[in-house]
């Protein structure tokens, strides 16, 4: 059996935590791959709302077990206290003993370097990702399953703040308190041990066992390290091949590959975003859409569906269908843009260029319509409404499989 994935086809916040929590109702598996507790996922379910971070989604089906795989950044009290909102988590979560470890101190550095940074600061979310993720790569990161033994994990977080000691004074840092960590890593081992454990050799078992996995994407395409607007982007990769590096999966594992995009483009943070709307329907997209971060609460900059960069992150990601969403969040405006192609030195473009932040975009205008909201058939759909979806179908170059007009899992469409 393959494992299916859903990655984000923009700058994240697309809607994938609702599609994966109704997707999880048919797996046995729900897999998150990457990134850490920046991610955030708002799952409505009979109008009772759940924000998860580093949870997979497929915590709210009873009957789905959990993984976070070895590419992921763990933030310990973050999971730590996402696992006491729900019941009997036992059995029901599996971290990978390869994941890394999120401190304190990667939190305070991605502060103070952010602060440093001033205007050409990334916007990150603040939570240690950046710093985490460098260490795993300059090989002194710290890994979950040090976790079970805490004398050996302080030494190394002792050396780490030794051989970094420069770095910390610069960033104007408090000295370390270890008393107080190793408070934390008791308390955090002590929490978590039960949950650790080889998750790739747990992936293989599943597969093999004909089990049905769920890899559950993080962020968006347009922040992926490699691919995405560099430098304005997060440190994992974040597209459909991040999962078998996040995971131990073999590229021949991976089955059908859905993108999530939502109908209209937002952007948290800095960086290049072509099709923002600075005027009154940007504010309307924003205010109607709730545009607002799950993880940090800031405003998400907002405008129009960007069909170059959709077809780059699908054809990236090998899309097998789409699913758009918040289609009801343009539902009242009079008209529609979507961004056909970009206009770069006096050339048209419809390929996804490096300098984004010097393309101008070249829109196409099409009628809008009353109301998708809450549409659970195509044919419910307005004429206007059915017609932008199968543009977007068009210039993306991927079938429409679904279609979301509410936050509630049951207002969707299935095609
Ligand atoms: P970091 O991942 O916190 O390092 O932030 C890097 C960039 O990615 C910033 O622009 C963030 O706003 C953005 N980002 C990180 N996580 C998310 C997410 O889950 N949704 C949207 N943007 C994100």
């Amino acid at each position: 059996m393959k494992a299916d994935l859903i990655v984000g086809l923009q700058w994240g916040d697309e809607g994938k935590g609702k599609m994966v929590d109704l997707l999880a109702q048919k797996y046995d598996f729900v897999v998150r791959y990457q990134g850490g507790h920046n991610a955030g996922h708002t799952i409505v379910i009979d109008g009772d709302k759940y924000a998860l971070h580093l949870m997979p989604s497929g915590v709210l089906n009873p009957k789905a077990k959990n993984i976070i795989g070895n590419g992921v950044v763990v933030f310990p009290e973050q999971i730590i206290k996402e696992i006491k909102q729900f019941d009997n988590m036992q059995d029901r979560l599996f971290i990978s003993s390869k994941a890394h470890l999120i401190l304190d101190y990667h939190i305070e550095i991605d502060k103070a370097k952010e602060a440093a940074k001033g205007d050409k600061a990334i916007g990150t979310t603040g939570r240690g990702i950046g710093p985490c993720y460098s260490d795993k790569i300059s090989r002194n990161g710290l890994r979950v399953g040090e976790l079970k033994d805490p004398q050996k994990l302080m030494r190394k977080i002792e050396e780490h703040y030794i051989a970094n000691k420069d770095l910390f004074k610069t960033l104007g840092l408090d000295a370390p308190n270890y008393e107080a960590i190793r408070a934390k890593i008791e308390h955090f081992k002590s929490e978590l041990e039960g949950y650790i454990t080889d998750t790739t050799a747990l992936i293989y078992k599943t597969i093999e066992e004909d089990k049905k996995m769920l890899l559950e994407g993080a962020q968006g395409t347009l922040l992926d390290i490699d691919h995405g607007t560099y430098p304005y982007v997060t440190s994992s990769s974040t597209v459909a091949a991040g999962a078998c590096i996040g995971t131990g999966l073999s590229p021949k594992d991976i089955g059908t590959v859905t993108g999530i995009i939502k109908a209209y483009c937002t952007r948290v943070g800095n960086g290049p975003f072509p099709t923002e709307d600075f005027g009154a329907d940007g504010d309307r997209l924003a205010e109607k859409g709730h545009e607002f971060g799950t993880t940090t609460g800031r405003k998400r900059r907002c405008g129009w569906f960007d069909a170059v960069a959709g077809k780059f992150a699908a054809r990236i990601n090998g899309c097998d269908d789409l699913a758009v969403m918040k289609l009801d969040v343009l539902d009242g405006l009079k008209e529609i843009k979507i961004c056909v192609a970009y206009e770069i030195d006096g050339k048209t473009v419809t390929d996804f260029p490096d300098e984004l932040g010097l393309v101008k975009p070249v829109y196409e205008t099409l009628p809008g319509w009353e109301k998708s909201e809450g549409a659970r058939k195509w044919e419910e759909l307005p004429k206007n409404a059915q017609q932008y979806l199968l543009k977007i179908e068009k210039l993306v170059g991927v079938k429409v499989s679904m279609v979301s007009t509410s936050p509630d899992r049951n207002d969707t469409i299935v095609l």
